[in-house]
This record gives structure tokens, C-alpha cells and sequence, in this order.
């Protein structure tokens, strides 16, 4: 199945003969495999007497060779999975030693912060899942997730995003929209040994939310941004090159070294905002961030800071 699509990942035409030699099977049986792949992956597949079948919309497919070429980290690629994160945790659980990095070409139930979930087609985003294993307590995970934004950020400006920015803790926006989310989750004992999963979803050639999975906020791609397919095998590749960078740094210098980088690519810094804590809604003006990556709001006239899992910031309609 997957030489099949590879073979028709370029939108072209390509001949039932041509196709049916590529995989080993009978002319006749190609249109029954096709359609096995348009209803497994939501693809859509056209068949033109005379010319063939062609991928309504072009895909760019990853590949485990270019992957594995320039990898920092050993890499996993699935094809389906409920969740890269999940996986992740799955193989640290059977054994496998970090860091490594599960990717896939879709998630059946990819998941987002707090509980929600991410939507993820086939084909057309990153699913993106680091293990990390951590020696050095919390210290270490102090602003390690508005550390992974910076690298991500810095993968989407090398890629032609030039206009992207941070949203408190770790959302990456362009014009408003978000193009990339971020869900670290923990294994183990934070005071002691631990493993971290960087969960990275990045939204690169998507066009259309998939039919009966509309997006509950505003969100780009950087396909719709750049108005061009991009080479996810590339952005995959820049990812993990900016990740080991600044992974780096973080773990030597801990996060104060990187502070006012990130609150430099802040786009909310000053902005008058609300920051839901469950039940609570507290109105105050954006300060910035502190060493340890926590929030830092201006509310009544005095600063008052903020750290956890289930904040979450929005802009004041007058802001
Ligand atoms: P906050 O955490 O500050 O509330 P948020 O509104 O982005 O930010 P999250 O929980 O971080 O909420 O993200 C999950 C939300 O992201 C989902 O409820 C959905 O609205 C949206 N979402 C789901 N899939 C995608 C996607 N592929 N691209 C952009 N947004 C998505
Ligand atoms: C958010 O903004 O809510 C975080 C979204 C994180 C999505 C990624 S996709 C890869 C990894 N696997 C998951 O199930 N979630 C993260």
C-alpha cells in the first residue's frame, strides 16, 4: 500500500499497468487497493479512463530514509497511530532507551492540552514525539516547553514563516491563527529520574480541516501561508537540528539564558489579557516571563506570576 502512494504522491497521472507493476499485482486488482487507501486514509483518488489514477491533492509523504540521513535521533515512522505521544510512552515503557523520536503520518486520536484533542490527517501535518530522559530534577524542565516554541519557532522561520510568533506557554501563531501546538508529558518521578515526551504538532500542508473535524479556533498552515506544498521531510529535519540546538543550551545554561529571547518573539508582551485558571478568570498586563518560564502579569498595579498546566491566556477584547 505504501509504494502505492508513494508512486502517486506527486499528483500526476500514473497507468493501472505502471502502478500494478510497481507493487506486484494485476491491473485489474489496482483499483481495489486504490480504493482501500482513499477509505483508510481519507485520501481522494481520481480515475481517468485512458490516463489513469492520480491523487486529487499532492502529498508529501515522509520517508524513513531521508529521515534517518540526517537525524540527530533514531527515528520510528508510522504510519497510523492514536497518538505519537502515546506511542512514545509505549516504547519507553517496552524499553527503548531516549532519546528517540516516534513520527507518523496520522494519529487516530491525536491529543492536546488538556484533554482536548488535534486534529490529524493523513499525510498533510507533523506528528512529532522526542523522549528525553531527565537527570537533573525539575531545574530541568524549568521553561523546557517555552524552549521547545524557540526551536520550533526558528524551524518555521527557516522554512519561510517569517512572520510567526509565541503565545504564552508554548502556542505558535501567524496572524492570529494558530499554525503549531506543543504537549509535553512526563513518565516517571519529576524529583528523581524522569523521562519527558516533547509532543510537537505542527500544521505544514494542510488546506481544509477534514471533513466532520472542523477546528474549534482559528488556525493557519504553512502551506496556506506560503501558498505552496512544503517538503515535510526537510521541515522535519530543520526541527530536529533546532531542537538539539537549543535543547542544548537549555541544559547548560538553564532557561533564565534564553528569557529574552523567547519574551523577544512574545506576541502578547504588553497586551492586556485574561488568564483562565480553571474557574478563575484573572485580568492583568503582560510583564513577560520569569527564569523559570512561569508568566508574569501586571494585575492591579502589582506583579503577580503564574506557572502550570492548565492556564490559559486569552487577549482582552479592548487590548
Ligand atoms: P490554550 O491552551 O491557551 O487554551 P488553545 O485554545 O490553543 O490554547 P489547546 O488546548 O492548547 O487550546 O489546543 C487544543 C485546541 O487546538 C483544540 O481545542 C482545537 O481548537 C485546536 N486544534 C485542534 N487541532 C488543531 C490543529 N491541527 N491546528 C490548530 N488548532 C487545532
Ligand atoms: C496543543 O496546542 O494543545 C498541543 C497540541 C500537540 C499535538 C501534538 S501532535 C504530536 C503529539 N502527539 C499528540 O497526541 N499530541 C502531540
Amino acid at each position: 500500500m505504501q509504494s502505492l502512494l508513494r508512486l502517486l504522491q506527486d499528483g500526476q497521472f500514473h497507468s493501472g499497468e505502471e502502478l500494478g507493476a510497481a507493487v506486484g499485482v494485476s491491473r485489474a486488482a489496482i483499483w481495489k487497493r486504490l480504493q482501500a487507501l482513499e477509505a483508510e486514509y481519507d485520501l481522494q483518488i481520481h480515475k481517468v479512463r485512458g490516463r489513469g489514477y492520480r491523487l486529487k491533492t499532492p502529498l508529501s509523504l515522509l520517508s524513513r530514509e531521508a529521515l534517518n540521513d540526517c537525524s540527530p535521533y533514531p527515528i520510528t515512522l508510522q504510519q497510523q497511530v492514536d497518538s505519537t505521544n502515546a506511542e512514545a510512552l509505549r516504547h519507553l515503557a517496552s524499553g527503548a532507551v531516549p532519546p528517540f523520536l516516534v513520527v507518523a503520518e496520522q494519529q487516530t486520536a491525536g491529543r492536546g492540552r488538556r484533554g482536548r484533542s488535534w486534529t490529524s490527517p493523513f499525510g498533510e501535518n507533523l506528528y512529532y514525539s522526542l523522549v528525553l530522559r531527565v537527570s537533573g530534577g525539575m531545574r530541568q524542565l524549568e521553561g523546557l516547553s517555552l524552549v521547545v516554541g524557540l526551536a520550533l519557532l526558528q524551524a518555521l522561520r527557516d522554512g519561510g514563516i517569517t512572520d510567526a510568533g509565541l503565545k504564552w506557554p508554548n502556542d505558535l501563531l501567524v496572524g492570529g491563527r494558530k499554525i503549531a501546538g506543543i504537549l509535553l508529558e512526563l513518565s516517571g518521578d519529576p524529583a528523581d529520574v524522569c523521562h519527558v515526551v516533547i509532543g510537537i504538532g505542527v500544521n505544514i500542508n494542510m488546506r481544509n480541516a477534514p471533513q466532520g473535524e472542523a477546528i474549534s479556533q482559528p488556525w493557519t498552515s504553512m502551506r496556506r501561508v506560503l501558498g505552496q506544498q512544503v517538503d515535510r521531510n526537510r521541515f522535519v529535519t530543520a526541527l530536529s537540528g533546532q531542537l538539539e540546538r537549543y535543547l542544548q543550551l537549555h541544559q547548560a545554561q538553564g532557561f533564565a539564558s534564553l528569557r529574552e529571547l523567547w519574551e523577544a518573539s512574545h506576541l502578547w508582551q504588553g497586551r492586556m489579557v485574561e488568564l483562565a485558571a480553571g474557574a478563575q478568570a484573572i485580568h492583568g498586563r503582560v510583564l513577560g516571563v520569569d527564569e523559570t518560564g512561569a508568566l508574569r502579569l501586571e494585575v492591579d498595579g502589582q506583579e503577580k506570576v503564574f506557572s502550570g498546566g492548565e492556564l490559559s491566556l486569552r487577549l482582552h477584547d479592548d487590548s
